[in-house]
């Protein structure tokens, strides 16, 4: 018996040990180039969630240098102001969230409630986190662990012996954008109740603005109490922002124990509303669980009741450490000799996991059985390779996602491109939900997505024109959802420089048309000829002449009377390549290689596989970017390639190499080189910000030897960076085995392949040759092979204008 006994343990032991959650390390992207700080960091959350959870708690830091956004809420450094519910991952521009807060306080000596320098607090040591928990020990002694289910955050606090204690409920408490202008976020109105006993308060916070100029969206609390509160008092304070700087020192009113409101809701210039509770000296642990809601007080408190009826701290963490396992053994790796590697790959994927946010059940606009999901933030960063990442391994979500931007476009006539607060808002180019449901689509996706009103959402985008929301940021057209420069696109087939960005939205056009031939392909034959044509809008705007290090022939500006700007320069961005330039975060050189649905109308217009070959080169040539390269470098990556590491549109490039024959081995090289430059397993080791987990996708990618070609059913070949890894693709989990014999530091050229058992010599994959599950057996070795002689990856939007 007692053998059997101790086997059992033995086999719990390594079972515990050789989890996968233990390679994740949340901190892993929070710092950038200057150590300590997240200047130009990766802006990653590491704080506690389960995935796609509603609810991410984490701190909110008071920003030690002003100059520097807390985008996440977290910074290394700086002070804590609050440990609040509702937070994004990897993202840039003005901060959203951070709303639903409690604050813990050992004294209210020099505390104002309604200002956050009096109260916010430096801590002792670095935090510490792990999947599903966080905690943060501050200098006055106070201990604060946190964990999550998906609607609930559940704080418990250590107070020193001898101190007080209080927990500090400010309502108005957000997210700050040092240093305001239009992405800032405010907070609008809110409300507070505290039950009789203390032990219970409920309410509701409305905030506006950030990064997609979010209209009012209302958020509702029911906080819990492990021990009542001994009394509570409720309070307000003059409404502060950004914008009145007059207001910043303000005093609060307190009020009585009850209550406190704000105003009239959707009032936007509300009272600051909130509540101090203060508890006996004699609790030294004190627990609290927070449910919310985009509904009702009801539903907040109902997740309570569902989701954490108990307060069993460590079980929760357990639990939701359970629910990451579930996701990282979708792609289980028995090769352990590099744990460097197999921190970064699993943290990577941790981060794939975190967003958008499952607002399922909890629709504020409309009432629907479909999945409802938010913070799509933005599709412009993941179509490229995060949502076909989802499509392979975690389907249910893919399909959930596509149901869900569908229904927006069914309750709010348009899909978004970026979305959070419920809100459609930060169009950066194309309409690219196009891109997500073909992709979709032509993998043969179904669960219950209905693809004829999938179509018309893609139509609506090609063809109705939004009406313009006035961005000050960008005020030619509208930045909230479609495609703002249609008129332009209809009219000519491409987009005059009277639009912004005309060069990168002309090429994101191209390919939206391209999706929407795809899935017109079967559900409106009628169409697909017309979208396949608008798809090669890009030819028009190619010079042929266009000269650049020694390259001829660039996307370039053009005018309706063909007229073009002669002093175009595609390997610089004059200034910022942001909202006012031909191109967005990306030089030319980079857009000129963003065509992927007709590789071969651009190996040609390039003159031919040796010319693109060595245009290839060029872009990862240290220096050939020169010093006026503008964004590139804006990224904390240093780089002075062409190629930019930390942005989205050059994402596939390096791997272009695929579609000239036998130079399959210099993508693999690439894939390598970027990798181990600009990638680790510290604190800055993303180059640039994870962007919703968009880069840390291409890193999944890199890493299990494949890249997709998102809008195609199209894999192209790299080579693992592991020897054998277990897939689980589809929807019933079917096992793709993987080896990756001779696998060595310096020996990573393909050799040979067999695909499920038979040999293969073209450098990609279909997704059928992948969906079923079966095996890939790489042969690597130290010397490129030019083993890649057959067939070349498709071009199946390949149409040739007559310009
Ligand atoms: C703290 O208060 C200052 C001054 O009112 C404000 O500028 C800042 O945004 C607040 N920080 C946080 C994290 O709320
Ligand atoms: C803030 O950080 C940035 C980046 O490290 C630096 O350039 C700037 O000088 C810092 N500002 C202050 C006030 O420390
Ligand atoms: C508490 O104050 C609020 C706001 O002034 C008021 O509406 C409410 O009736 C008061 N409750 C009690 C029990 O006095
Ligand atoms: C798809 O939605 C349309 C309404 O737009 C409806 O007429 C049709 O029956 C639905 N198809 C399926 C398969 O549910
Ligand atoms: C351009 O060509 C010249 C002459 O062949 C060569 O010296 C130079 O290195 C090339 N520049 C680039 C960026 O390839
Ligand atoms: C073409 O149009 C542009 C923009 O309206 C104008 O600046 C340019 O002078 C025109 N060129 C010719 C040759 O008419
Ligand atoms: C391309 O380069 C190869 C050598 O790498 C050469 O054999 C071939 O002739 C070249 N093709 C053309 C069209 O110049």
């Amino acid at each position: 018996m007692w053998r059997s006994h101790l086997l059992i343990l033995s086999i719990q032991a390594i079972v515990t040990l050789a989890r996968l959650i233990n390679y994740v390390d949340p901190f892993i992207g929070t710092e950038g180039e200057v150590p300590g700080t997240g200047f130009n960091g990766g802006n990653t959350f590491p704080g506690a969630a389960v995935p796609f959870g509603m609810v991410k708690i984490g701190p909110d830091l008071t920003s030690a240098n002003t100059s520097i956004n807390a985008n996440a809420g977290y910074l290394p450094d700086g002070d804590v102001a609050a440990f609040s519910l509702t937070h994004v991952s990897g993202t840039g521009g003005g901060p959203v969230y951070g709303v639903v807060a409690q604050m813990p306080l050992a004294t209210l000596h020099g505390v104002n409630v309604v200002d956050n320098l009096t109260y916010a607090q430096p801590r002792s040591q670095h935090d510490q986190a792990e999947v599903g928990y966080y905690r943060s020990t501050f200098k006055n002694g106070i201990e604060t662990e946190l964990t999550a289910t998906s609607h609930v955050g559940f704080l418990k606090y250590s107070f020193p012996r001898s101190s007080e204690k209080h927990i500090l409920v400010d309502v108005s408490h957000y997210l700050p954008l040092p240093g305001g202008y239009n992405q800032a976020q405010a907070y609008s109105n809110g409300d507070i109740q505290v039950s009789p006993d203390g032990s219970q308060y409920t309410g509701s916070g409305i905030y506006r603005g950030g990064f997609s100029h979010i209209p009012n969206y209302r958020i509702y609390f029911c906080g819990r109490f492990s021990t009542p509160a001994s009394s509570s008092r409720t309070f307000t304070g003059p409404y502060t922002d950004f914008f009145y700087p007059s207001d910043l020192h303000a005093e609060p009113t307190f009020g009585n124990e009850s209550s406190a409101s704000g105003g009239p809701p959707y009032y936007n210039y509300g009272k600051r509303v909130g509540s101090l509770f203060t508890f006996d000296s004699s609790v030294t642990a004190l627990q609290s669980k927070i449910g919310i809601s985009f509904v009702s007080i009801d539903n907040a408190c109902r997740h309570i009741d569902q989701e954490l009826p108990h307060w069993d701290f460590p079980k929760t963490v357990e639990s939701a450490q359970n629910s990451w396992e579930d996701i990282m053994t979708k792609i289980s790796i028995s090769d352990t000799s590099n744990k460097m590697r197999l921190r970064m790959f699993y943290t990577a994927l941790y981060h794939t996991h975190l967003m958008p946010t499952d607002r399922t059940g909890e629709n504020a606009n409309w009432e629907t059985s479909e999945p409802s999901y938010d913070d799509f933030y933005t599709l412009w960063d993941t179509f490229r390779c995060l949502n076909s990442l989802w499509t392979l391994i975690s389907t249910d979500r893919s399909i959930g996602m596509v149901r869900s931007l569908i229904d927006i476009w069914r309750h709010e006539q348009f899909m978004p491109d970026g979305r959070s607060g419920n809100a459609n808002g930060q169009v950066q180019g194309g309409s690219n939900s196009d891109n997500v449901l073909a992709d979709a689509f032509v993998k043969g996706l179904q669960g219950g997505i209905n693809w004829t009103d999938g179509y018309m959402a893609m139509k609506t985008n090609a063809e109705l024109t939004p009406w313009n929301n006035w961005d000050t940021g960008s005020p030619l057209s509208s930045t909230m959802e479609g495609r703002g420069a249609l008129p332009d696109w209809l009219k000519y087939g491409f987009l005059t420089p009277n639009y912004d960005l005309s060069i990168s939205k002309t090429i994101e056009y191209s390919l939206n048309d391209f999706s929407l031939s795809q899935v017109a392909k079967e559900i409106a034959p009628g169409d697909y000829h017309k979208y396949l044509k608008r798809s090669a809008g890009w030819q028009h705007q190619w010079d042929p002449k266009l000269k650049s290090l020694n390259f001829t022939g660039f996307v370039a500006p053009l005018w309706a009377n063909g007229t073009r700007d002669h002093d175009y320069n595609p390997a610089i961005c004059p200034g910022f390549c942001e909202t006012n330039g031909y191109t967005y975060e990306a030089l030319g050189w980079e857009y000129s290689w963003t065509v992927p649905h007709d590789m071969q109308t651009l190996v040609a217009f390039m003159g031919g596989p040796n010319t693109t070959e060595a245009r290839l080169d060029t872009m990862f040539l240290p220096g050939a970017a020169g010093s006026g390269v503008g964004e590139a470098g804006s990224n904390g990556a240093g780089q002075s390639t062409l190629f930019n590491p930390g942005n989205e549109p050059s994402f596939a490039t390096p791997f272009l190499y695929n579609y000239l024959p036998q130079r399959q081995h210099k993508s693999v090289l690439r894939s390598r080189q970027i990798v181990d430059q600009y990638y680790n397993d510290g604190p800055s080791g993303l180059p640039g910000n994870s962007d919703g987990g968009a880069l840390d996708s291409w890193l999944v990618w890199q890493m299990v030897g494949l890249y997709p070609v998102a809008t195609q059913p199209v894999y192209l070949i790299l080579a693992p960076m592991f020897e054998r890894y277990e897939m689980r693709v589809g929807l019933e989990g079917k096992v793709l085995t993987v080896t990756a014999k001779g696998l060595g530091e310096d020996s990573f050229y393909v050799q040979s392949l067999k695909v499920n058992g038979k040999k293969w010599d073209k450098s990609w994959l279909s997704h059928d040759d992948l969906k079923d599950g079966g095996s890939l057996e790489f042969v690597l070795g130290s010397e490129p092979a030019g083993w890649d002689t057959e067939e070349l990856p498709p071009s199946p939007g390949h149409f040739v204008l007559d310009l």
